[in-house]
């Protein structure tokens, strides 16, 4: 009898998914273990996408998507990041940040060609990956101080003649780092040095609590890289818009690398949905106050959080300066995923457990701090109180 291909047969499963799935068969959740919030989409994106359904945005787009809406991301990299960019060579839209991830670690890898990837990340990455039938090295990040920093000893020890890729996320899901000016740099030089390309997912760019003003981004790496650099940026609507169910998101690459992703796309998916594409113009042009209120509400339930877990017996969290997660390391834990169905059967919060996110996720719990705070705060208190019972 035919067999699935052991190739993707060796593609571990999601492990939030597999808590959530468990989650998703009972009442009364209270849902933490989704990098997303329970808030709906704005209705000004949601009236964009039905104008544009009435106004023909049925059709088929472009592979690369919606002239319109890469030039409309052009100017938005330039107004936050100072950064140029060509919307016909340098961008393409997607559906949804995963698939820029997918369609670029695909244009990166041959089989049996190894990647190097930052963790403890979103396990997407390394799933890509290895469905590129590439072997992935997972190097974590190690706590210095209240601090993550990267261990570019570890990463060079790693490199071998068939590393082809680094991929790195800041600000980090689920850590919440983000990486500094001169760790940019250092990851800049040692891909340059090997001869690597270099993937930043940056979809939590706007995520960020630790600019001048909320509202300011993350500055990308596409400040210290050129053009001619082996660089990619994952992004996506999802998370800055609150437009995880639209699936539109977008891959800035070298311009060989764009083609590429552009072409591949047309296998893949086509194009992100027509209208959704709109819409995300919409979110693009009117989303800025909606966006600083969205921050301003993440930043409080952040420090909600904090405070709630400083007291907490035997637990590690460093305060995050980006997306919207706390990963606390809680002493002595062994199986985060045995931990976190018990809490879900005893207590009904639902959060992800830290062996999903890889190398150094083991012994933590990833929690969402995205929703409301009429889940938030008795999240929390159960949370609490689990921890301090010893269970
Ligand atoms: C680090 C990271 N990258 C990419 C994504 C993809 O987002 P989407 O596929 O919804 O655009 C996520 C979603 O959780 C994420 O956490």
């Amino acid at each position: 009898m035919p067999t699935i291909a052991p190739s993707v047969e060796n593609v571990p499963h999601s492990r939030i998914r597999e808590l959530a799935e468990i989650a998703m068969g009972m009442d009364g959740v209270l849902r933490l273990y989704f990098g997303e919030s329970n808030l709906p989409t704005p209705d000004y994106i949601k009236q964009a996408a039905i104008r544009a359904m009435q106004d023909g945005y049925t059709f088929y787009t472009e592979n690369a998507g919606l002239p319109s809406l890469r030039r409309a991301l052009a100017d938005n990299y330039r107004r936050l990041q100072n950064v140029d960019l060509d919307p016909a060579s340098e961008i393409v839209i997607t559906a949804s940040g995963v698939q820029a991830l997918n369609v670029g670690i695909r244009c990166t890898l041959d089989p049996s060609d190894e990647a190097l990837v930052l963790t403890p990340a979103w396990p997407n990455g390394s799933s890509c990956a290895m469905m590129a039938n590439a072997v992935v090295r997972q190097i974590p990040h190690p706590l210095c101080g209240d601090r993550y920093v990267i261990d570019f000893d570890a990463l060079e020890r790693a490199v071998t003649p068939r590393t082809r890729m680094l991929l790195y996320t800041s600000p980090s899901n689920p850590l919440g780092w983000v990486a500094t000016e001169s760790e940019q740099r250092a990851l800049l030089d040692f891909a340059r040095r090997h001869d690597l390309w270099l993937i930043a997912d940056e979809v939590y760019d706007r995520l960020y609590y630790a600019g001048a003003a909320l509202g300011d981004p993350v500055p990308s790496i596409l400040r210290l890289a050129t053009r001619d650099d082996a660089v990619m940026v994952v992004h996506s609507f999802s998370k800055s818009y609150c437009m995880t169910g639209w699936r539109v998101g977008w891959l800035v690459a070298r311009r060989d690398a764009a083609a590429k992703a552009t072409q591949l796309n047309e296998f893949i998916i086509s194009h992100a949905p027509s209208f959704a594409q709109k819409a995300a113009e919409t979110a693009l042009a009117d989303g800025e106050p909606e966006l600083v209120r969205m921050l301003e509400r993440l930043k409080e339930n952040r420090d909600l959080c904090l405070n709630a877990l400083r007291g907490a017996p035997g637990v590690t969290v460093p305060k995050p300066d980006g997306a919207f997660y706390l990963f606390p390391r809680i002493d002595g834990l062994t199986d985060s995923f045995g931990f976190c169905r018990r809490l879900l059967e005893e207590t009904r919060v639902g959060l992800a457990p830290g062996v999903a996110f890889g190398a150094g996720g083991e012994g933590s719990i990833r929690i969402c701090y995205a929703a409301e705070r009429s889940i938030l705060e008795p999240a929390m208190e159960r949370l609490n109180q689990y921890l301090r019972s010893g269970s």
